[in-house]
């Protein structure tokens, strides 16, 4: 009888390898991360109660802004960023073409409101940590750190693979168009941000400074 091949239980071989070999690139590490955050990453942004941190981890996150790199480069069929913000901040009123979910990483209860039209809110849930919200395309939405907690709050999200710079997106509630106008900020139908005011890069070291300066 032939002899049997040793199977030896790779849990317990030291690997033969350096470094990563073909994962190289393939870890994106908190440390890092945290050191690449993206304060003006769409138009509502530098707005008061929308002011938060962006974060690109895989994929472009869906941003306005164009002057950034996520952390994974490498396509994947689906688009990962986190959200840093203070209670009472968050993602203005906007939809997309595509699904977006969201986990709360840390011990703060958000607060998400939606509705079928561009400026009616008809019904609002409030999630906490490892809760998991998954919102349709179309619908729209606005979410925040709910308020009386003590900021700032991570949140995890998770999208649907999309062509970037391609069409507007995200659509946003002509509330917030104006708004965002009114201080400066100006994105086009291919969805980029492409006018934003003398004082932008002020605000940014702000908002960095303020929200920024912990985990
Ligand atoms: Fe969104």
């Amino acid at each position: 009888m032939a002899d049997e091949p040793i199977h030896e239980d790779p849990r317990q071989q030291r690997p033969t390898g350096s470094g990563l070999g073909e994962m190289e690139g393939r870890i994106s590490r908190f440390a890092e991360l945290i050191e690449h955050p993206i304060p003006l990453m769409f138009i509502d942004s530098p707005l008061p109660h929308h002011q938060r941190l962006n974060y690109a981890v895989i994929g472009d996150t869906a941003s306005e802004n164009p002057n950034f790199s996520p952390m994974i480069t490498t396509p994947h069929g689906f688009q990962i960023g986190m959200v840093k913000a203070e209670p009472g901040c968050g993602p203005a009123y906007h939809t997309h073409d595509y699904i977006e979910c969201f986990v709360p990483l840390t011990d703060h209860k958000w607060r998400f409101y939606w509705g079928p039209e561009e400026d009616t809110v008809t019904h609002e849930a409030t999630i906490e940590k490892w809760d998991l919200i998954s919102l349709p395309p179309k619908l729209w939405r606005g979410f925040e750190v709910a308020e009386g907690e003590d900021g700032p709050a991570w949140l995890f999200a998770v999208l649907e693979p999309h062509d970037v710079f391609a069409f507007k997106d995200p659509y946003w509630s002509p509330y917030v168009v104006k708004a965002a106008e009114r201080q400066g900020y100006v994105a086009d139908e291919s969805g980029k941000m492409v006018k934003t005011p003398d004082d932008a890069a002020a605000l940014e070291q702000e908002i960095l400074k303020r929200i920024g300066s912990s985990r």
